[in-house]
């Protein structure tokens, strides 16, 4: 039996842990590993793709990124000139069948975040044997507790705020530091307690910037005259506080919600503040253990899925334990942090503003 493998969308460190688990527990069984190259685009006739054998795979469960790299939606659907993604979707359904009868695959694991999951699971109802693994450093679906590439992401975080925490001190100033997290703020909130932040500003909590300054001010009064502030990129300022945009516009380059925020509370606090945007540093390196084996996990589930031909289902982390579920459930159902949840609880407990 034959099998193959893809990533597709944003990488994410663990990807080559899956991959690992994947070839490890197929080679157990028999079967042979196809690993198609930059997504969704190794499907595409006469196909890209190598042969994954255990010994391609040694070594590879510590490296970051992927081996056999990765594309986005808009990446493939501008490879097959078609612009409406949807077009692209069928375009790549009927191109792809081609490609998994003459190399006879007979289960496809798709390894992606919430895009890469509904165009598997479009492939799965025009017949494809699917399974899917989640991905994404955000950790915002649904239908799995966490996703490796998190935990990755969040020791980045906490890295970086271990490094500007001095010199945020030596020069008494306001750091905002800008992680990643377009919907959630699930790498703000473990970034930011574990890092020692003291703001952390996110996008499932309406924040206001007097508040912010307020809580600046006050630990001004009590001699801790520098701050960090965390904030994720999907944050975004409720209406009507903006009270430098104006004065600033044409001066100060308006950035990212760290760039801006910076400048509100330097107007509003008179503190000498700087930006440091994180972005892809967050995405790349080594995965820590926890991904390592979280990766390891889910491909060996993943094959455990072909073997019994569940089809159409993804693999799932629950409660310490790898399950799955449909696809489906993975497809437009993002996991926002619950405000009034436990682990917001405990940063408001140790001191931690959230902006409300
Ligand atoms: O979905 C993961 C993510 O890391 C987001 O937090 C971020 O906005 C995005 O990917 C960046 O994607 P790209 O690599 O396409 O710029």
């Amino acid at each position: 039996m034959r099998i193959g493998i893809l990533n597709s969308g944003g990488d994410c460190p663990g990807l080559n842990a899956v991959i690992h688990g994947v070839v490890g527990a197929a080679a157990k069984l028999g079967w042979e590993v196809i690993g198609f190259r930059d997504g969704f685009e190794g499907l595409l006739p006469p196909g890209d793709y190598q042969k994954l054998d255990p010994e391609d795979t040694v070594g590879i469960l510590k490296l970051g990124g992927t081996i056999l790299g990765t594309t986005n939606k808009s990446h493939f659907a501008a490879k097959i000139g078609v612009s409406d993604p949807v077009e692209a979707i069928e375009a790549v359904t009927v191109k792809a069948k081609r490609t998994m009868e003459q190399l006879e695959i007979r289960a496809l694991i798709v390894v992606g975040g919430e895009g890469s999951l509904s165009t598997a699971l479009h492939l799965y109802q025009a017949g494809f044997p699917i399974i899917g693994v989640p991905k994404t450093i955000d950790n915002d679906l649904q239908a799995t507790a966490m996703t490796f590439g998190f935990d990755s992401a969040v020791s980045c975080v906490v890295d970086a705020l271990d490094r500007l925490h001095t010199t945020a001190v030596s020069h008494k100033r306001v750091m905002v530091v800008e992680v990643m997290g377009r919907h959630a703020g699930w790498i703000a909130l473990w970034g930011g307690i574990a890092g020692g932040a003291n703001v952390i500003l996110m996008p499932e909590i309406p924040f206001s910037l007097e508040k912010v300054a307020e809580h600046i001010k006050a630990r001004e009064a009590k001699g801790h005259h520098s701050t960090m502030i965390v904030v994720a990129e999907g944050a975004t300022i409720p209406g009507g506080q903006l009270v430098t945009k104006e004065a600033h516009e044409g001066e100060v380059r308006l950035g990212g919600i760290g760039e801006l925020i910076a400048t509100e509370i330097a107007d509003r606090t008179g503190k000498e503040t700087r930006t440091c945007t994180l972005g892809h540093l967050q995405r790349g390196g080594e995965p820590t253990s926890l991904d390592r084996i979280l990766g390891a996990r889910f491909g060996v589930k993943a094959v455990k899925l072909a073997e019994e031909g569940n089809f159409g289902r993804m693999v799932s982390y629950q409660a310490y334990h790898v399950s799955s579920v449909p696809i489906e459930e993975a497809v437009n159902h993002l996991r926002s942090v619950d405000p009034e949840g436990e682990v917001v609880e405990t940063a408001r407990a140790i001191g931690i503003c959230m902006g409300d």
